[in-house]
C-alpha cells in the first residue's frame, strides 16, 4: 500500500560541514517523488538518513509513528524491513553472483525455502531484464545491469517505501526510458511510496508526482510535478530546464560577477509541461493525477502547449522506448 515518510525540520554536520538544514516534507504514500539537486548537496545522505544509516543532528522522520531519528536499533531494524533500496554504487556484494545477491535479503530477513526464494529471485530479475544473467559476478557485467540487479534485489521483499539513488546514471537514454517505464509500471503494480534520486532532467519532467529541489544546504522546494514545472522560482526554473542563466554556476553558485555579467539577459520562456508517463498497461495509477489540475486548481496558466503529446516531443520523451 505504501505509506507516508514525514520528515520535518532535519538538520545534518558531518563535523563543521552542514550539509542541509531545517529540511521538511512528506512523501505522501503510494506516490512517485524525485529529488533533484546539483552534486554535492547531500542527496545521497537525505537518502541515508532515512532509512536511519545516518543519524541526522536535528529533526525528526516520522514512519508509521516510528521516528527513525531517534528510534532505538530493535525499533530500526523492525521499520527497515518496510524499505527497499538502491544505492547509488549498487552496493553489489563483489564475491556472489547476481542470484545470490538478489536473494541475500530473503535469505537474511524471511525463513522461506530455497525453491519460493527461486520463484522470488527469478520474478525479479525478469521483472529488471535481467533472466539469463543469475550466475554472472557484479564485476563481469556494465553498470546499467549492475543499478537493475540493485533495483530486483530492492524489490524482493516487497517494499512499502522504496528508495532509488542515481537509477539511470551511466545509463545510455534508451534504457533510461525503459526504466522509467519501469518505475511507473511498478508503482502502479505495488503501491509503494517512491523517491528517487536523479540527475536527468527528462525524466523529472515526467515520471513523478511530486518534485523536490535540494540547493545551497536546504530544500529550495518541493510539491506537486506541474507546480515546480510552472514555477518561476530562478534555482527551480534553472535547474527543471537545464539553464545556465541563473544563479547556479558551476561550483553550485555563481560568483557576484558572473551574475551581475547576465543582469538584463531575460530568461528563456518556460518549456511545454508534459504528459505524465503512464503504465504501460494503460491503467492510471492511483496517484496520478489528470494533467493540468494541479494548475487549474491553483490559478496557474501553464506554458503554452502544455500538457499536448508535442510537450512530450519538445522535452524529449519521443526517445520513449516502448
Ligand atoms: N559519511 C560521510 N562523512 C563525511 N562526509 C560525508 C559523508 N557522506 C557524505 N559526506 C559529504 O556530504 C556531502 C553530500 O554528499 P552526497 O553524497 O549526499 O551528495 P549528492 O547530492 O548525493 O551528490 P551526487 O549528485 O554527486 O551523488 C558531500 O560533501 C560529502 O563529501
Ligand atoms: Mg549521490
Amino acid at each position: 500500500m505504501g505509506v507516508d515518510v514525514a520528515v520535518s525540520n532535519l538538520t545534518k554536520r558531518f563535523g563543521k560541514q552542514l550539509i542541509w538544514a531545517d529540511v521538511s516534507l512528506t512523501l505522501p504514500a503510494g506516490e512517485i517523488s524525485v529529488m533533484l539537486g546539483p552534486s554535492g548537496t547531500g542527496k545521497s545522505v537525505f537518502l541515508k538518513a532515512l532509512i536511519g544509516l545516518i543519524k541526522p543532528d536535528e529533526g525528526s522522520i516520522l514512519i508509521e509513528g516510528t521516528d527513525i531519528a531517534s528510534c532505538s536499533e530493535k525499533e530500526l531494524y523492525e521499520v527497515r524491513k518496510l524499505f527497499g533500496v538502491l544505492f547509488q554504487d549498487g552496493a553489489m556484494f563483489g564475491s556472489m553472483n547476481l542470484y545470490d545477491n538478489v536473494a541475500f535479503p530473503l535469505r537474511e530477513h524471511t525463513r522461506k525455502s530455497e525453491s519460493e526464494i527461486r520463484d522470488i529471485v527469478m520474478e525479479k530479475m525478469d521483472l529488471v531484464g535481467l533472466l539469463g544473467a543469475e550466475f554472472k559476478l557484479p564485476g563481469e557485467i556494465s553498470g546499467g545491469m549492475r543499478k537493475r540487479a540493485g533495483l530486483a534485489r530492492a524489490l524482493v521483499l516487497d517494499p512499502e517505501i522504496l528508495l532509488i539513488d542515481e537509477p539511470d546514471s551511466g545509463l545510455d537514454p534508451v534504457r533510461t526510458s525503459f526504466i522509467n517505464q519501469l518505475f511507473v509500471d511498478l508503482n502502479a503494480q505495488i503501491d509503494a511510496t517512491f523517491l528517487i534520486v536523479t540527475h536527468d532532467v527528462h525524466s523529472v519532467r515526467i515520471v513523478p508526482d511530486q518534485i523536490g529541489l535540494l540547493y545551497h544546504k536546504h530544500l529550495a522546494m518541493y510539491g506537486p510535478r506541474e507546480m515546480l514545472l510552472s514555477s518561476d522560482e530562478p534555482v527551480v526554473r534553472q535547474f527543471l530546464n537545464a539553464q545556465t542563466v541563473g544563479p547556479i554556476g558551476m561550483s553550485e553558485e555563481k560568483d557576484a560577477d558572473q551574475l551581475a555579467a547576465e543582469q538584463g539577459i531575460d530568461l528563456p520562456p518556460l518549456p511545454p509541461i508534459p504528459l505524465q508517463l503512464e503504465p504501460s498497461n494503460g491503467i492510471p495509477r492511483r496517484s496520478q493525477r489528470p494533467p493540468g489540475e494541479w494548475c487549474r486548481l491553483n490559478g496557474i496558466t501553464p506554458p503554452p502547449g502544455s500538457f499536448t503529446k508535442e510537450a512530450e516531443h519538445a522535452s524529449g520523451a519521443s526517445q520513449q522506448a516502448h
